[in-house]
This record gives C-alpha cells, structure tokens and sequence, in this order.
C-alpha cells in the first residue's frame, strides 16, 4: 500500500513520508520476541503468567497520524491492559497513550486515554465503545500536528487535544515520538478499579494486529535533531504535508458532531470534571471547547 502524503509535491521532501502497512518495515518486537506469533500480515501478541509483550517502531517522528487494527483479546479479560501510544524519550517526554482495560467475560472494555507534556500526565479520560472490540478489527489512530492531538476510534474522534500555547499553556511539538503497543498484567487497577484479578487459568491473552500504518515525518538518527526539526515543521515556510494543511487544524463541523455524541455517550471519565482529584481546574480544561 502506498499513500501520497505530501499535498505539495513539488515542495517534495520524501525523506520523511512514510507509509506502510507491512509489520516489519515500520516495526519490530521490543521485549519477548517468544510471545510474537506472524500469520502473514497478522501479529498476535500474547501475555501468560510469565510474561507479556510489546513492540515499537524503528523510527521516530515529528507530526503525521499513525493507525494501528487491532482486535482486543476476547472472553475473560480482566487484569489485562493493551496499550498503543506514541511517545518520546526522557524525563521531560511527551506521551498520547490509549489504553485499552480488559473486563470479565460480557462485560465492556473501557479505553482510557491520556496525555503528557514535559514529563506530567494526569489527563486520563475514560469512554465505553459503541461495539464489542474483541469480536472485530477496529481501527484505533493518533493524529498529531502543530495544532491538535486527536485520538480516533475508526476515524470517529474521541479525544482532542488542542495548542493552547497562546494561553501559555505548553504543548507538545519539539520532540520526536516512537509509536508502540503492548500488552501486560496490570490487574493492580485496571479492571473494576482494581477488584478483579487476572484469572491466569484462562492465559494465554491474546491481541491481535493488522493494518500498520505511520503516515508521518520521519527522524532518522543520523539527522541534527535542529534538522529533523526544522524539516518536520514546514521550518521553510512552506506548508509540505497533508496534516499541516488548514482543514487538518481543528475537527470539522461533521467530526465535531461526532466528538459531542461521543462525549455525550460513551465517555465515563474526564479528568477535567473530576474536583476531588483536582479541586483547581487543569488550565487546558478551562480552554478545551470539548
Ligand atoms: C503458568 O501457568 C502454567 C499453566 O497454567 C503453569 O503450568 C505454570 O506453573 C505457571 N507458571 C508460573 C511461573 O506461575
Ligand atoms: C467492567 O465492567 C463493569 C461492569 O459492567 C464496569 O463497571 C466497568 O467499567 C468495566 N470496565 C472496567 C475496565 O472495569
């Protein structure tokens, strides 16, 4: 599969456009190669009782949207995470993270998502979904530009995350991001607060993946950090990639609608609301239209 993802061809800078949708060109295991199976384009990953697993991109990026199809593991789930996110690397990294908490058997998934900025967290939101993610492929994608941070479920948003640098808010656009998943035991808070423990007798855990796709600008090591920088954020002047583009810098109307009806069924959490936790309002709150 190949995609165009630059709007201005001629401007063309293809060191740094990619797109794919093969596990091994953009990918490869990060811990527990053993608990990797490949079946054709299909990965599954697996967590038992002695270990869980992960993966992470060979590169870094600055900008673009990254997609992953995943089918979350099915029946009894409880105890276990699945997580896809994209983050830097250091004490003062930045971080879009879904997660996705597994349940008993015939009981909701929820996904909870969360971002950091220069090291702090603390921005969870919790939704349900509109369908079973264990019984189907689901599209789950990150798309992230100079303006927003947007968390898509088969390209309905269900998260934004605005630049609110105006407001003397920060925001995070200086450091490059890897894109990973796993899947571990976390049935210390993960399932019914915590209540429900992984039952390992139904191990092993199973996700499953297909549909790679990063479609964003690439940070190759060799290149100055001040140079990936400055090509992946139109530093020319000109406007090279398709996410930089106007349209690409707030929901539309449709998505707006979409973001609301989300919100309005289907969220269970939202750090913003949440005044025993937080008896000051988080400042973006008090800005975040949604
Ligand atoms: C893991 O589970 C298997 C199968 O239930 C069991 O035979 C084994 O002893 C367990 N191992 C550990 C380290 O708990
Ligand atoms: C699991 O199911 C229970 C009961 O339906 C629900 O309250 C909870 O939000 C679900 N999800 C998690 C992760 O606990």
């Amino acid at each position: 599969m190949s995609k165009v993802c630059l709007i201005w061809v001629a401007f063309a800078a293809i060191l740094g456009c990619t797109s794919s949708s093969r596990f091994d060109e953009l990918y490869q295991p990060s811990w527990a190669m053993d608990h990797f199976t490949y079946e054709g384009e299909l990965i599954k990953m697996k967590l038992d009782n002695y270990s869980g697993a992960g993966f992470g991109s060979k590169s870094k990026y600055m900008f673009g949207k990254v997609t992953l199809q995943i089918k979350l593991v099915g029946g009894d789930s409880a105890g276990t995470v699945t997580a896809f996110y994209m983050s830097s690397e250091g004490a003062y990294h930045n971080e879009f993270d879904f997660e996705f908490l597994g349940n008993t058997t015939g009981e909701p998934y929820n996904v909870q998502t969360n971002v950091y900025v220069n090291g702090v967290g603390n921005r969870e939101q919790r939704l349900n979904l509109w369908f079973d993610p264990t019984k189907d492929f689901h599209s789950y994608s990150i798309l992230w530009n100079q303006r927003q941070v947007v968390f898509l479920v088969d390209e309905t948003p269900v998260r934004v995350h605005s630049n609110l640098e105006h407001k003397g808010i920060p925001y995070p656009k200086d450091q490059p991001m890897g894109v990973y998943s796993s899947i571990w035991n976390a049935d210390d808070w993960a399932t019914q607060g915590g209540r429900v423990k992984t039952d390992w007798s139904h191990a092993p855990f199973i996700a499953e993946y297909k549909g790679f796709e990063i479609n964003g600008c690439e940070c190759p090591d060799a290149v100055a950090a001040v140079d990936n920088m400055k090509r992946c954020s139109g530093g020319g002047g000109e406007k090279r990639f398709w996410w930089d583009e106007p349209v690409m810098s707030e929901l539309s109307v449709h998505q707006s609608h979409q973001l609301l009806w989300v919100r309005a069924n289907h969220m269970i959490y939202d750090y913003c609301k949440d005044t025993t936790r937080f008896p000051a309002t988080p400042v973006e709150c008090q800005h975040h239209h949604h």
